[in-house]
């Protein structure tokens, strides 16, 4: 499989961005891939979450970020470590909180980006502007814009239906991932296990998650290999083109020979 970068960000504490690294990291992992998780967080409660709880294979890494220096360095640094785990994982997974000491440029470096949400009011509308001030790198049309997945988190039952909500904050394109519910049990998991495994409806609610997620996975990856294939059937036609030109330059070089 091809590697896989997927981050997951908001500038907002407490909306379950650790709790979801950590446990899309066990999902897709227990769903046959090579995973790493890389948290960039300087509490780390994702790698901590994940060296807590029984081993199954994940490659784990609490990398902080020298956000203190600014500049280009923390995203220098954020990108070479990326780009080293790629090598050994089909997917790499990160937890940041955003901070103003990132530029979005590291957008840039992702194929996925998930930014969890709780459904309050006041943090749609925390999210939206979040959102918008890198609204153009999603709709890039220079770069290859990285895809944007909105992750409602902690979501009460009572709160499941309003999508009405979503599409007055969010008048831009983004995919909204299934709802992941609150529940007593993610936090009790802390440490301890993971949420796939978790039979309640908070369990089920992640299990639907994770699901989309691998699915907007095998979809991204199936395009990124028929970009490849694309270029690599342009790229044969053309040396055939020039096998033929140079074929012909042959005969005329025979010709005027003869
Ligand atoms: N689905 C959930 N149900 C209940 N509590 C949750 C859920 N997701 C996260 N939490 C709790 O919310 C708090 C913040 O979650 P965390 O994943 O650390 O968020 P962040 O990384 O965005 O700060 C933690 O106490 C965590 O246990
Ligand atoms: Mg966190």
């Amino acid at each position: 499989m091809a590697e896989f970068k997927i981050l997951i960000t908001s500038q907002k504490g407490g909306v379950g961005k650790s709790t979801v690294s950590a446990n899309l990291a066990a999902y897709l992992c227990r769903q046959g891939k090579k995973v790493a998780l890389l948290d960039f967080d300087l509490h780390g409660s994702s790698s901590k979450w994940l060296e807590g709880a029984p081993p199954i294979g994940i490659d784990i890494h609490h990398e902080p970020l020298p956000l203190e220096i600014g500049g280009t360095r923390p995203v220098n640094v954020a990108k070479q470590k990326l780009r080293r785990l790629c090598y050994t994982n089909d997917i790499v997974i990160s937890d940041l909180t955003w901070s103003d000491s990132m530029t979005a440029e590291l957008l840039f470096e992702y194929d996925l980006v998930i930014v969890p949400t709780s459904v309050s009011e006041i943090e749609l509308n925390a999210t939206s502007d979040f959102l918008e001030r890198f609204r153009w790198v999603f709709e890039s049309t220079i770069h290859t814009p990285p895809k944007l997945l909105l992750s409602p988190t902690r979501v009460h039952s009572d709160q499941m239906s309003d999508t009405a909500l979503f599409k007055q904050h969010f008048p831009f394109r983004l995919i909204l991932a299934p709802a992941i519910l609150e529940g007593q049990s993610a936090r009790q998991m802390y440490k301890r296990g993971y949420l796939c495994d978790l039979t309640d409806a908070c369990g089920v609610s992640f299990n639907e998650f994770g699901s989309a997620v691998l699915e907007a996975i095998a979809m991204m990856t199936q395009d990124k290999t028929k970009i490849e294939n694309d270029s690599n059937s342009r790229m044969k036609a053309l040396l055939k083109l020039a096998a033929q030109y140079e074929s012909s330059l042959k005969s005329v070089f025979n010709s005027t020979r003869l």
